[in-house]
């Protein structure tokens, strides 16, 4: 397994750009299973689950290749005993939950490996479930898969397989289930009407690919998101918006270190709730156009978070902030309220000297502290983003293994830290099974 050797402290300084989201990549591989014609996506994240992704469409009969800046789709018929999503692609990522909708919508039928829980909480689909239901699929699970069978739309055994429009409330807000919905919803016989959507701008940028490629939808990225139903999707062409998070990270990155980071070509708006913080907490922050700068001035000051589903603080972020939090005057309180158990870096943090409580859903952080280089262990891919934050501040050196979670989300890591004058060696090792 490769691990990281991070020579501490660094001022992280210099000019960064933002690759692609992931989370946005990944619902847009998906949408190709829709796709009568070629899809080129551009600015696709070159990480290990855009990878695991090409992999499971591959399987499912859509193939894809390099063609310059792009990668493009080509949309096939999946043979009859592929049109299923296996557990051993499913397993290593569970956003292969985002084929569910697509393969009913198209094929009438989907048998799709059920996620189960990971690191940072229960995750069910449930609520995925229940939205297909309300369009009309018949849904069983058994032998750890899902297998969702659209009605019939017409009479006699031939009738093709479609879902039809309906109305469904999500009991909360749920990303890749606002994703999976839609994706369903655009080749409904009818009108959809989704409540209680997720309003992340991941779901915003599939609901663009999805209209460049010939849907109707109305209200992504609000609450209440209406789908009238085409017959048949075309291909197009689409630039994946920038990834917040990555992005995001080494801006945090820069107040912790102390030092000076301009993020080029982000989407300031989509930050806007990690810069509030920031600039609260006493680091400079200026925006221009695309680009945004944060420099660290010395002092930080500790505040409060609480984590919500978007326009609220990213969960995907609090990892990152509790890092900078070890290293601000005073008591944060960092509560999580997305997920049930996303405080695993907390343990490897006080390896690294931070003085942090973790009482269920919340974390109070006392600092400041000096970190001090150790061996730390990545849990999942935040947490392991995280790890790599409070490396940079400590001093010595800071060893993380199982970096194979940070190669899930986040392009050429080092790369980009070294252009921003750290010292990261990745060590090579064996994968794990
Ligand atoms: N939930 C249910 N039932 C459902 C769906 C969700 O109870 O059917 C619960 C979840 O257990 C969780 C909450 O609802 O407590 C919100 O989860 P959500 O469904 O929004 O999460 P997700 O769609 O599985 C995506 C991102 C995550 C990110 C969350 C929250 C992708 C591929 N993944 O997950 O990203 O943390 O939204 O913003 O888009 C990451 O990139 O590191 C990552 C974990």
């Amino acid at each position: 397994m490769d691990r990281f050797l991070i020579h501490g402290p660094a001022t992280l300084r210099g000019r960064v750009r933002a690759s692609g989201a992931k989370n946005a990549a990944l619902p847009a591989l998906a949408a190709c299973l829709l796709a009568g014609e070629p899809v080129a996506l551009t600015r696709v994240p070159r990480v290990r689950d855009i990878g695991t992704m090409r992999k499971l469409l591959d399987h499912l009969g859509v193939a894809s290749e390099e063609r310059g800046d792009a990668l493009v789709f080509h949309p096939g018929t999946p043979a009859e005993e592929n049109g299923e999503a296996p557990y051993e692609l499913v397993k290593t990522m569970r956003a292969s939950v985002l084929s569910l909708g697509p393969l009913t919508a198209r094929w009438g039928r989907a048998r799709v490996s059920l996620p189960g829980g990971c690191a940072i909480g229960v995750r069910p689909i449930d609520q995925h479930l229940a939205g297909l239901e309300a369009l009309g699929a018949d849904i069983h699970v058994a032998g750890g898969y899902v297998e969702a069978r659209a009605p019939r739309s017409g009479s006699g055994a031939g009738a093709a397989r479609r879902l039809r429009g309906g109305r469904f409330r999500f009991a909360m807000p749920t990303v890749t289930g606002t994703e999976n919905l839609l994706m369903a919803a655009v080749l409904a016989d009818g009108t959809t009407v989704l409540e209680n959507c997720a309003r992340e701008p991941e779901v915003g940028d599939l609901a663009r690919l999805l209209s460049a490629m010939g849907a109707r939808i109305e209200g992504a990225g609000t609450e209440t998101i209406t789908v009238h139903g085409v017959p048949e999707l075309g291909g197009a062409r689409h630039e994946v918006i920038p990834d917040r998070i990555e992005g995001g990270t080494y801006l945090v990155g820069a107040a912790l270190t102390g030092g000076d980071v301009t993020l080029e070509d982000a989407e300031p708006a989509d930050l806007a709730p990690l810069l509030e913080k920031l600039a609260e907490v006493g680091a400079t922050v200026e925006v221009s156009g695309r680009s945004i700068r944060v420099a660290g001035t010395g002092e930080l000051r500790s505040a409060d978070v609480a984590t919500a589903p978007h326009p609220g603080f990213p969960t995907d972020l609090q990892a990152q902030y509790l890092a900078l939090m070890t290293r601000a005057t005073g008591v944060a309180t960092v509560s999580e309220t997305v997920f049930e158990n996303r405080f695993q870096h907390v343990p490897e943090l006080a390896r690294l000297g931070a003085v942090i409580e973790v009482a269920g859903p919340v974390a109070r952080v006392h600092g400041p502290t000096e970190l001090a280089g150790a061996h730390v262990m990545a849990t999942d891919l935040r947490a392991s983003a995280c790890l790599v934050l409070a490396g940079l501040a400590a001093h010595g050196e800071t060893t993380i293994h199982r970096i194979y979670h940070l190669d899930r989300g986040y392009e050429r890591m080092e790369g980009k830290l070294h252009d921003l004058g750290a010292t990261v060696e990745r060590v090579r090792g064996p994968m794990p099974d």
